[in-house]
């Protein structure tokens, strides 16, 4: 069996001091580019799937999709993640389709759009961690707002994201609130609000310690060593990617992501997932127009899907060797879903305080 909860696994990126690329899957060639990328390197793998990709590909194509992988590489355990959760329903039927954790994003409100407040938060993300605990699955937690701290904004893909114009209170994940929140909703791992946003216009200008508030990360480390943390909007948006999307008549305005040294250095500061959808969209989109202006006549979707999947599989494995990633698969041997139930049961996952072991 690959299939591994994100608890599991992240206790062992915690051990070893790695962190795992969360990468968004819609469909097989995402899904084969990835796998491709993580048995190439000997890589566990988180494929997380959003409510915009449920419904685009359809659960029951993805849980048999999903189940086709695992045959296909054994050797690789596979986390399967609800990304962004907006309320119970999503993150049950989840479950219900074979993922093995679930994110439920309470710092908005059901509709993806509006901000939630803290109690509201915490009573939705608490609910949805006792019952997924109940039958061994993952939760993901968030505090704190998506958005810019340049504009304000946080961004609205596919219609998730806060709508208004939000105040770096909202932007920022408070430290002290932070230590609340986990040991009232006794969530796996905690997104946390530093200046990331969704998409790929992050920055208007390579970031700083300014609108990149990687110091979060730090402070919020340091007050809870034992909580794994995660970052959203960690795509770098690599200038090359800019460079040969423009180059085949792309017309993507400059823009800059988050540098990869700078998730790096999160990783040493407790940051053990990291969310990356649009550098996978971009690598893709890319060789798709270069197909199409080099070759005029060509109509043959793989003949597009195939230089695009090799990208993206690069992209991947480049991730998985700069987040220390790579070789720790094979020692890996994923808990059975039941005995991680037990396991919460008897109190035994219950969140670390104190610094990891
Ligand atoms: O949550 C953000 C991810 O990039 C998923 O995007 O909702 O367009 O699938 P999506
Ligand atoms: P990017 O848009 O930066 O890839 O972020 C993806 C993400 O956070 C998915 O939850
Ligand atoms: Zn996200």
């Amino acid at each position: 069996m690959s299939r591994i909860t994100l608890r599991q696994l992240l206790d062992h990126a915690a051990e070893h001091d790695y962190g795992v690329p969360a990468f968004n899957i819609n469909n097989i060639e995402q899904a084969l580019a990835i796998m491709e990328a993580a048995e190439a390197v000997d890589a566990p793998v988180i494929l997380q799937v959003s409510r915009g990709a449920r419904s685009y590909a359809r659960d029951i194509m993805l849980a048999k999709m999903i189940a086709a992988l695992e045959e296909l590489y054994p050797a690789i355990p596979i986390c399967v993640h609800q990304d962004h959760g907006n309320e119970d329903a999503t993150c049950l039927s989840a479950i219900q389709h074979g993922f093995t954790s679930v994110m439920m994003d309470g710092s908005l409100k059901a509709d993806a759009k509006t901000p939630a407040d803290y109690a509201y938060n915490v009573g939705i993300t608490a609910r949805v961690a006792a019952m997924a605990h109940a039958v061994g699955a993952s939760v993901e937690g968030e505090l704190g707002v998506l958005g810019s701290l340049e504009t304000g904004q946080g961004e609205q893909e596919d219609g998730h994201g806060a709508e208004g114009t939000l105040s770096h209170d909202q932007l920022l994940t408070d430290p002290d609130q932070a230590v609340d929140f986990v040991a009232l909703t006794k969530v796996d791992a905690l997104a946390i609000a530093m200046g990331t946003s969704h998409g790929a216009y992050k920055f208007s200008r390579k970031p700083d310690g300014d609108i990149l508030a990687m110091r979060v990360v730090e402070e919020i480390h340091r007050r809870l060593p034992g909580v794994h943390l995660v970052m959203h909007g960690s795509s770098s948006v690599p200038q090359e990617l800019q460079d040969l999307f423009n180059a085949h008549g792309g017309e993507m305005p400059q823009t800059w992501g988050v540098p990869v040294d700078e998730i790096v250095r999160g990783i040493r500061h407790g940051v053990r997932k990291v969310n990356i959808d649009t550098d996978c969209r971009l690598a893709m989109a890319a060789h798709f127009r270069k197909v199409a202006q080099d070759n005029r006549a060509e109509f043959d979707p793989r003949k597009f899907l195939k230089p695009a999947m090799d990208a993206m599989r690069d992209l991947c494995r480049d991730r998985f060797e700069r987040f220390g990633t790579a070789g720790h698969a094979c020692a890996i041997k994923p808990v059975p879903l039941s005995e991680m139930a037990r396991r919460y049961r008897a109190g035994a996952l219950d969140p670390h305080f104190a610094a990891a072991a």
